[in-house]
């Protein structure tokens, strides 16, 4: 992930207390005093059926899937391959065996060990040998990795980019592209002594294996690569293709890895012509009491704006009534105050996940799931829960566009009128909102102080106060040029669902079996990551982008440092990974629905 990213694979990490939604009138009160008889009398009818048809207890490990749950947030069943199931059982017992666990073990400890730090100020390739990490990596690749070699067509792309064909016997089944990256975030050497074994050292001390890149996003290639290689051994031949893209700079916004892989699968594979994108991201995570699988359907969008402002200099014993500094602290206060409103709307991500919660998280307030049910049809039921559900600042600021004024500088000397001053706004928007709007509600906030202080404003390369020259100049632009609009959506539901039901099903089913369980107990439930990964740059290849790491990362063990000291996996986790990607992939090939 980047480093852009909240590490909260849940939306809503916390409980919240819960508030009595206010009634507005005499009349809604008798309203909903007939409601409530009605309901008791439905409970007891339920009871009465609940006592005699009753499921074990202990079978109860989520609300079963009633009507109301299911409308709400619709689940469907585990799915294993039917065709491939002498494999399927095979690489089952397989998964199961310590051997395997070490043979996982000493595949990531071997990558974790090849230091691919990505920095900020890397310089072009060929050029800045701190790239030159990368070939050591593709070197250990070549070597783990026989049969993938041996069966896979290698690409490379911008020179360290990695693009494996696995070319399947059927062209008319549209490939499965699975993505990751190389790179790793580089590990501040003064913190060296902070981490409990070593970050390049790939330690295995029984139960996880530690070091830099182990979860982030080495676990995530290594567990694919794996997974192929042993469908590879055991002679698996696919109807689909499937295609491996690793960048090499996602830890830095994937400018030469992603952007280019993106541009070489588009002329190689057009565009719409994978299946589905499965890259690193949402994880299995537990939050309201639940534990959930949180896959990332979209991506939040962002821009920097920049402000600029410059008026005439001078001797500071004869000032204005506001020099620069001060009118960008008064434009700063104003923007602050007038930013977008978060609003949870219908059909976002962040909405479904909401859906998903009020039907399957056990401690969810009992408001927030009565709001939630009626959300649908209802817009005061909508507002009653966006209220309750905004006591959460995660939740809230997923859901908006938000606001962060991160930079300011300005002024140089005590007795000198700063005559260029400038501030950095950063914004996430909303998976329903764009980098337009952004800039249109950003030009007109400032637009009245902007007269007020006699300043000629340009916002985002349009005058704003015409030609007049003014006392100074307030200039208002996309700071590095990189504004990016969120994502496209996958789609969850409908006819169009296909893909999402695959990866679901295909959730549940390596939850199950890693797990031994006789019932299928995790929700797969849409959801959202504020940052970005390197699937910014293949919106053309597929409509189905999901951003998921089959790992458990469990809760406040402190370890798992993703982006920190002490980042470590756990091997059974690692294991069920590669169990992840061989059903996935199997499954993905008998699907004739994606
Ligand atoms: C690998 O590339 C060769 C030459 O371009 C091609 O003939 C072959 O079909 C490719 N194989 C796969 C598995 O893509
Ligand atoms: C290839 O897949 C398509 C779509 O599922 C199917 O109609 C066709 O029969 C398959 N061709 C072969 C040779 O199996
Ligand atoms: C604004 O500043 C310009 C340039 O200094 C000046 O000519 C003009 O009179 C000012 N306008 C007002 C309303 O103060
Ligand atoms: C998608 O393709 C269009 C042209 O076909 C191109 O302009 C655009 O940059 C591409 N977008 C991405 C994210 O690759
Ligand atoms: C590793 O993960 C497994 C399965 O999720 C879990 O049972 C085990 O407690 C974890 N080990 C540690 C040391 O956290
Ligand atoms: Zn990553």
């Amino acid at each position: 992930m980047s480093s852009t990213k909240s590490e909260k694979g849940s939306l809503l990490p916390s409980a919240q207390p819960a508030q009595p939604v206010p009634e507005t009138s005499q009349r809604r009160k008798y309203v909903t005093f007939a409601v409530l008889v009605l309901c008791a009398f439905l409970q007891l009818g339920q009871y009465i059926h609940g006592f005699w048809f009753r499921r074990a207890p202990e079978q109860q490990h989520f609300p079963p899937a009633s009507a109301e749950h299911s409308s709400l947030c619709p689940q469907v069943a585990p799915l294993v391959p039917e065709k491939s199931t002498d494999l399927y059982s095979g690489l089952a017992e397989t998964f199961e065996t310590k051997e395997f666990l070490f043979r996982a073990v000493d595949l990531l400890a071997g990558a974790v060990r090849i230091p691919t730090q990505s920095y900020d100020d890397l310089g072009p390739i060929g050029e800045d040998p701190r790239w030159e990490a990368f070939a050591p990596f593709h070197e250990y690749l070549l070597k783990s990795y026989p049969q993938v070699h041996a069966t896979l067509n290698l690409t490379k792309v911008n020179t360290y980019g990695l693009v494996y064909h696995w070319k399947g016997t059927n062209s008319t089944l549209k490939p499965l592209l699975l993505t990751g990256h190389q790179d790793v975030v580089p590990v501040n050497p003064e913190t060296y002594d902070e981490w409990v074994h070593p970050p390049f050292s790939g330690y295995f001390d029984g139960q996880y294996v530690w070091g830099r890149g182990s979860r982030d996003d080495k676990s995530g290639l290594i567990g694919v690569m794996t997974g192929i290689e042993l469908l590879l051994e055991r002679g698996f031949r696919p109807a689909r293709s499937v295609v491996l893209a690793f960048g090499f700079d996602e830890e830095v916004s994937g400018k030469r890895g992603a952007s280019a892989l993106g541009e070489y699968l588009y002329e190689t594979y057009g565009k719409d012509s994978f299946a589905m994108i499965v890259d690193e991201g949402g994880k299995i995570t537990e939050s309201y009491g639940g534990v959930f699988a949180v896959p990332s359907v979209g991506e939040k969008g962002y821009i920097d704006v920049r402000f600029e402002l410059a008026a005439p200099g001078g001797h500071s014993s004869v000032p204005p009534a506001h020099t620069t500094i001060g009118m960008l602290a008064r434009l700063i206060v104003e923007y602050e105050n007038n930013q977008i409103e978060a609003v949870l709307s219908r059909n976002t991500p962040t909405y479904w996940h909401a859906e998903c919660l009020a039907a399957y998280a056990p401690d969810l307030p009992d408001s927030i799931k009565d709001s939630m049910k009626y959300a649908g049809g209802s817009d005061e039921a909508l507002r009653a829960a966006q209220e309750e559900l905004f006591k959460d600042p995660t939740f809230k600021a997923l859901v908006g566009t938000t606001t962060a004024v991160d930079i300011v500088s300005g002024g140089v000397k005590s007795n000198a009128l700063p005559e260029n001053v400038m501030a950095i706004a950063n914004h996430r928007i909303a998976t329903d909102s764009s980098v337009e709007e952004v800039k249109k509600h950003s030009t007109a906030i400032l637009k009245t102080l902007a007269t007020e202080f006699n300043l000629s404003y340009t916002a985002f390369g349009t005058s704003v106060t015409g030609d007049e020259p003014g006392y100074g100049m307030l200039t208002l632009s996309d700071a590095w040029g990189t504004a990016l609009n969120p994502a496209p959506v996958s789609p969850v539901d409908g006819e169009d669902a296909a893909p999402f039901k695959l990866l679901s099903g295909t959730i549940k089913s390596t939850y199950k079996a890693h797990r031994a369980l006789e019932e299928d107990v995790i929700p797969v439930i849409p959801s959202l990551v504020s940052g970005n990964t390197d699937t910014r740059y293949y919106w053309n290849l597929t409509s189905h982008i999901f951003r998921y790491s089959h790992y458990h990362a469990g809760s406040g063990t402190g370890l798992n440092g993703v982006h920190t000291i002490n980042e470590a996996c756990n091997a059974t986790n690692l294991v069920e990974m590669m169990r992840f990607f061989t059903t996935l992939i199997l499954n993905a090939d008998e699907s004739p629905a994606l």
